[in-house]
């Protein structure tokens, strides 16, 4: 029972697209296919990559933040000017470098495009009254984050504690032995405090340590921050 007579089956699928990718104009089409979706993605990635690169300029931040408080503040401290001009500008410590992070924050960056329509900011006194709330917000991500913005230039373990004031080597010492991040003791390094920040500080941080557990134990330790800024030399440190 043979089916010799029968004409020969279609070939199937996968065997179509193989012979029809071999056939000189199947060749021709999927070249083309591959070098139009090339460039195209040249194009795309490039325009992606140079928004990425944009909207990290000073002058983009500045654009909206341009009042006093910020760009003001930011002039009177170490990271806009300092004895080896070496500076740190706005995206250095509020945008993250990795890749991941980065696309995220800048999703995240959409709402304050509504908030800039919306005035939320648009003067001095609305800007302080909201201060606080910002920057709460400034100190969540930067605990959650282990401070990785201020770890991009600033490690512990390229830091050479024979030299730093002892004070500081203390500190620094005691924030390794004891899991502390860098926003924990340095609020306030490019911008003034408001009133009542220690306490919203307290609160940011006991928020996270119920929201989040302790984060695969980097995080925080928490006793050790709450015993820490309870302690004298709380203010001394933040005050700055
Ligand atoms: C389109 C105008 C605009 C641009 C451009 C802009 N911002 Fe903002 N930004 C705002 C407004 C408005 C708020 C207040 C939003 C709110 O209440 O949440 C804000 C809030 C913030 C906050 C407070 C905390 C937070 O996460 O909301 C930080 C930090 C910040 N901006 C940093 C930056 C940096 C850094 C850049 C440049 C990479 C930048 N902004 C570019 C308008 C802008
Ligand atoms: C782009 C790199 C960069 C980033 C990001 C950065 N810094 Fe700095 N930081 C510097 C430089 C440069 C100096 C000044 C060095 C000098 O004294 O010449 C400095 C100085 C300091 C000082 C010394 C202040 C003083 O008065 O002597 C502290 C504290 C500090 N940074 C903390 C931080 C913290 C906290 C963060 C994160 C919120 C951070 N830095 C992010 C580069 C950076
Ligand atoms: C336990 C609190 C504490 C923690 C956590 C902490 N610091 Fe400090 N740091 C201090 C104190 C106190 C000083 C000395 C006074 C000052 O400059 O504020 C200091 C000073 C510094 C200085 C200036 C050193 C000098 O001799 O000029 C730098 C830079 C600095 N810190 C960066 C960091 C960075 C970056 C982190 C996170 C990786 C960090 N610190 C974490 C408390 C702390
Ligand atoms: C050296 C790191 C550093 C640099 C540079 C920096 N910031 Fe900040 N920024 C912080 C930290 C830390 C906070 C959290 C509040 C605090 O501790 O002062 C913050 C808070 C803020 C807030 C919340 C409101 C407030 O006043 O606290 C805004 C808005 C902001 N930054 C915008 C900017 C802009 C715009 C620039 C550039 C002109 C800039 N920052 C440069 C570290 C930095």
């Amino acid at each position: 029972m043979t089916d010799n007579n029968s004409p020969e089956p279609r070939p199937g699928f996968f065997r179509r697209v193989w012979n029809g990718f071999w056939s000189t104009s199947g060749v021709v089409t999927v070249g083309f296919t591959l070098i139009a979706g090339f460039l195209a993605g040249i194009i795309f990635w490039g325009g992606f990559h140079w928004s990425m690169e944009m909207t990290n300029t000073e002058e983009f931040c500045t654009g909206c933040h341009t009042m006093e408080t910020n760009l003001g503040e930011y002039r009177e401290t170490i990271h806009y000017n300092n004895r080896s001009g070496v500076r740190a500008i706005c995206s250095d410590c509020h945008v993250p470098k990795e890749w991941n992070h980065k696309v995220k924050a800048k999703i995240m960056a959409v709402k304050d495009v509504y908030h800039e329509v919306m005035g939320t900011i648009d003067t001095p006194e609305k800007y302080e009254d909201h201060r606080l709330s910002m920057a709460a917000q400034t100190w969540r991500k930067m605990k959650k984050s282990d401070s990785r913005e201020c770890r991009n230039c600033h490690k512990f373990d390229y830091m050479d504690f024979p030299v730093q004031e002892a004070r500081a080597a203390d500190a620094h010492q005691r924030a390794i032995d004891d899991d502390m991040t860098c926003i924990d003791c340095h609020q306030g390094i490019a911008h003034q405090l408001p009133e009542g920040y220690q306490e919203k500080y307290k609160s940011v941080v006991e928020d996270l340590a119920a929201d989040t557990g302790n984060q695969d134990g980097k995080t925080v330790s928490f006793a050790a921050l709450r015993a820490f800024l309870g302690g004298d030399d709380a203010t001394d440190v933040t005050e700055r």
